[in-house]
């Protein structure tokens, strides 16, 4: 598969098939990964990743804390409010997704069945969470975003799926104390990995991206 291609292709995957993937081949996503560009070369990410009876363990969690009806309170706080823009770009995806699936977004009970999918991993035999240090300025955000990108490539490219969360962010400290990680450190992103499982329906829709005249102006 072509660079090209594997960017065109790569998608969210909500579904995976609950066959584990062999250690060297998730270390070989995050070596390729590990390539990606930063700010002076400063390569400000780290990555656990959580398997097995652990991985069951910790989505146990974070669906006990969600129950309880806890506020999350992530590293990177949940955006408040879009401008007009990317808040209509929101909507088509909302009507999109609804119409295909036939769901009500505003629907409490669907909110609740969507964060629950979210903290099991999408059923993915595998989680990965992105850490780096709290103090890192802005761009490291803008750097360990590059090296996020990379590494669904890569795994895309390998073979497997992956779903970017922000969710799984959510109740941060739980998070790094089950994983054994300092409170120093910001969590930026928990991703699902495993195989895409794509006679599901959950991956049988794919986003649409606006026209390229929208998002270029040529100065010339
Ligand atoms: C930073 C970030 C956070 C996201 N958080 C979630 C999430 O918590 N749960 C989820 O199902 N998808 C999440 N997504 C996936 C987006 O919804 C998805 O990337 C977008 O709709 C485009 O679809 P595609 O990835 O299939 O191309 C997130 C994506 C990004 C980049």
């Amino acid at each position: 598969m072509d660079a090209i291609e594997c960017i065109k292709t790569r998608m969210s995957i909500r579904k995976f098939k609950s066959e584990p993937v062999p250690k060297e081949k998730l270390l070989s996503v995050i070596d390729t990964a590990k390539w990606s560009p930063s700010y002076k070369n400063t390569q400000p990410w780290e990555a656990v990743i959580v398997s097995g009876a652990k991985k069951d363990e910790l989505s146990k969690r974070l669906v006990e804390i969600f129950e309880k009806g806890e506020k999350p309170k992530p590293d990177i706080p949940e955006p408040e409010s879009w401008p007009s823009q990317n808040d209509s770009r929101i909507r088509q995806l909302f009507k999109e997704r609804s119409e295909k699936f036939g769901i009500d977004f505003s629907d409490p009970e669907y909110i609740k069945r969507a964060k629950t999918a979210n903290f099991r991993f999408y059923g993915a035999p595998h989680g990965i969470f992105l850490f780096q240090d709290a103090s890192l300025p802005l761009w490291s955000l803008f750097d360990i975003g590059l090296f996020a990108q990379s590494l669904m490539l890569a795994a895309r490219a390998y073979g497997l799926g992956t779903v970017p969360q922000a969710f799984l962010t959510d109740y941060s400290s739980a998070v790094k104390e089950f994983l054994g990680i300092p409170e120093s450190k910001r969590l930026v992103l928990g991703i699902s990995i495993g195989y895409p499982d794509l006679e599901d329906k959950a991956n049988s829709f794919r986003t649409d991206r606006v026209d390229i005249n929208e998002i270029v102006k040529w100065v010339e």
